[in-house]
Parts: C-alpha cells; structure tokens; sequence
C-alpha cells in the first residue's frame, strides 16, 4: 500500500514538473535561460560570464537616516530590481566597523556584485582591499576615494558627482541675487557655513568652492562661523539658531552643504524673524522635495540638484559593465554626474 503510494506520488511530482517546464527547454527559449544552461566552463577563461537574469546584489548605505541617500537607495533598489536582480539592502548606521561586517557578509553569500556607499572615506583602502581579494565586482558611490586608491582594483568604479561643481553653484546662487549676497552694502558678504561630515570630500569641496566663486568674482567675504553639522537637519536648526543669537543681522548668507541641513536653518531664520530674500539668503545642495518646495516658496534663495536617480542609474549601468566582464584602466575608474543649478525660475522642472 505504501509503495502503490509512493509510486502514484513520484507520478504526480514528474507530471507536475513538466507542466511548469522543469524539462528540458525547447530550443528557442530566451537567451537568458539558454546562458544559465551553458557548462560553467564555455566561457573564455578571461572574459568572466555575466550572471543570468536574477544575480543577487548587495547594496551597503552609510547611513539610512540621511535624507539624500534614502532618496538614492531607493532609486537604487528599483531601478535594480526592475532589471530582475535579486537585491539586499543594509545600513551601515555610520559605523564603519559594522559595513565592514556587511560586506564580509555580503560576500560569504557570494552576490555577484556589491554598490557600497562608503561610511568614511578614509576606510576606501580596506573595503577595496577586501572586495579586491574577494574578486567582486563592486561600484563605490557617494563617498570618493582618491584614484591612487581605486588603481589597485581594476574590477572597482566610483559614480559620483564632482563636488567642486556644486559648491561654485552655491556661489553663483548668491551672485546673481540683486544685491550680490551683501545685504547691507558694506562691501563685503558676511556668511556663515554649516558644513556636512568634514571626513567627506563634498562637504570639504563644498565648503571651498562656494566661497571661491565669490572671491573669484572679486568679492570681499568674511566668515562669521564655520560648523559641522553632519548633513542632519536638527545640527543646522540648532548651528544656526546659535549663529543668528551670536551675529544677529551681521549673517547675510547661509551657506548649507546639503538641502536637510538648510530645512533646519530654515526654521531658525524664520524663528528669529528674519526673512529670505530679504535680509537674509539661504542656499543648499540636493534638491530635496523639501527643499524644492522652499525655492519655490521663496524662502530658500536656491539650491543645485544631486541627481540621485541619475547617480543610481549610472551606478547599476556601470555595474552592469563590470558583470560583462569590463575592467577599468587606473585613472579611468570616476564616473560623474552633473549638478544642476535650481533657481526660482527653473525650480518647477524639478518638482514633481
Ligand atoms: C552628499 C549629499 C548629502 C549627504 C552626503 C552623504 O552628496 O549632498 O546630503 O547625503 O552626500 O555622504
């Protein structure tokens, strides 16, 4: 009785597998499935094969609180999972020694390749170092390694955006308002700078630029105060709620180096009564919703687009690239993103 059953059950499961095409495949079926049934070694011993549709992938996120980069992971995640890869994406909590683990993880599982958005820059040499020994195929994003450091690793590209760009955007924001950033007509723009995570070449090259396209357009500037306030919108509420107590109207700009860290300005200046575009100008990086919405308002002079759709997207086309089998030339391994200047005028292109 137990074996008529066994019997009819190995039966039932060999129709079964039929009916869902678990036999062979016809000829013609798509090039993928067809790629997946090739012996591993078909392939030229040096051009590695591209995983079949559905490689696993592994994303690490410095920090999932920052409001960019939720922005980008989310950008990621669909734009990955739309090409049928299968995606995990973790969050480092900006602590360097646990994306460390992260990435260990990730390659003991073995994913085909790995985006990582480092938490500290200075940790480039080791992450590199470990996906290098690993052989994986990896894109570093956000946070840019020098290339003596990517040189190491031929199967290693950073996606990114030239930070310079963006701070001289700031710059030009505060140029072209009428009175040139000096409100009070002193002769020189007083400013205070709230800076992101030092640690992090936008924040330094954001911090540099803005200000050198006002020198270099033969202003007179003076520094009021300088704080890091780590891209977090509660540090540039308190940093400037302190600066606007301490120098008062003496603040005539408010450079920011990302859009959260304005939000926060935001509503000190307006808890302090002071009023943007008026006696005040307010600029930030990324061109949040919030942010956007701001500009269009009139209560932040402007802001430039970190274009985190186009940052992803060149992220998974470059990864994609390196699955084929690319390697990168020392030198050659930047690939970057233009930042755009977001106006009053031209802010209704970007909000959608
Ligand atoms: C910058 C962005 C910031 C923050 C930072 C994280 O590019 O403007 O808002 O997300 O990256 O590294």
């Amino acid at each position: 009785m137990k074996k008529t059953f066994a019997l009819l059950l190995a039966a039932i499961m060999m129709l079964a597998l039929v009916a869902c095409g678990g036999g062979d495949k016809p000829a013609d079926s798509a090039p993928s499935d067809a790629q997946t049934e090739q012996p591993a070694d078909s392939a030229p011993a040096d051009v590695p094969e591209a995983p079949a549709e559905g490689g696993t992938i592994g994303v690490c996120i410095y920090q999932f609180t920052d409001a960019f980069m939720t922005t980008y992971r989310n950008a990621l995640q669909e734009i990955l999972e739309g090409k049928g890869y299968t995606v995990t994406v973790v969050d480092g909590a900006n602590d360097q020694a646990k994306q460390n683990e992260q990435i260990n993880t990730f390659i003991t599982q073995g994913v085909d390749a790995l985006i990582i958005n480092p938490v500290m820059t200075s940790a480039a040499d080791q992450i590199i170092s470990t996906v290098k020994d690993a052989g994986i195929p990896t894109v570093l994003i956000n946070r840019e390694p020098t290339p003596e450091q990517m040189a190491v690793y031929d199967k290693l590209v950073y996606v990114g955006c030239d930070a310079r760009q963006s701070g001289t955007m700031q710059g030009e924001l505060i140029l072209d308002t009428p009175n040139g950033g000096d409100i009070n007509g002193d002769g020189k723009i007083s400013y205070i700078m709230v800076q992101g995570d030092p640690e992090n070449v936008d924040a330094q090259y954001r911090t540099e630029y803005s200000v050198k396209a006002l020198t270099d357009a033969g202003k007179e500037v003076e520094q009021l105060n300088l704080t890091r306030g780590d891209w977090m919108r509660e540090r540039g509420q308190e940093i400037v709620a302190n600066d606007l107590a301490q120098f008062g109207d003496q603040v005539e700009v408010v450079f920011c180096n990302n859009d959260d860290m304005a939000i926060g300005a935001l509503q000190s200046i307006q808890a302090a009564g002071r009023k943007v575009n008026e006696d005040i100008y307010l600029v930030g990086v990324d061109a949040l919703d919030a942010a956007l919405n701001e500009v269009s308002n009139g209560n932040m002079t402007g802001t430039v687009l970190n274009d985190a759709v186009g940052q992803a997207t060149a992220a998974v086309e470059e990864m994609e690239k390196l699955l084929g089998g690319a390697t990168y030339a020392s030198g050659e391994q930047s690939v970057y993103v233009d930042y755009v200047k977001v106006t009053p005028e031209n802010v209704g292109d970007f909000m959608k």
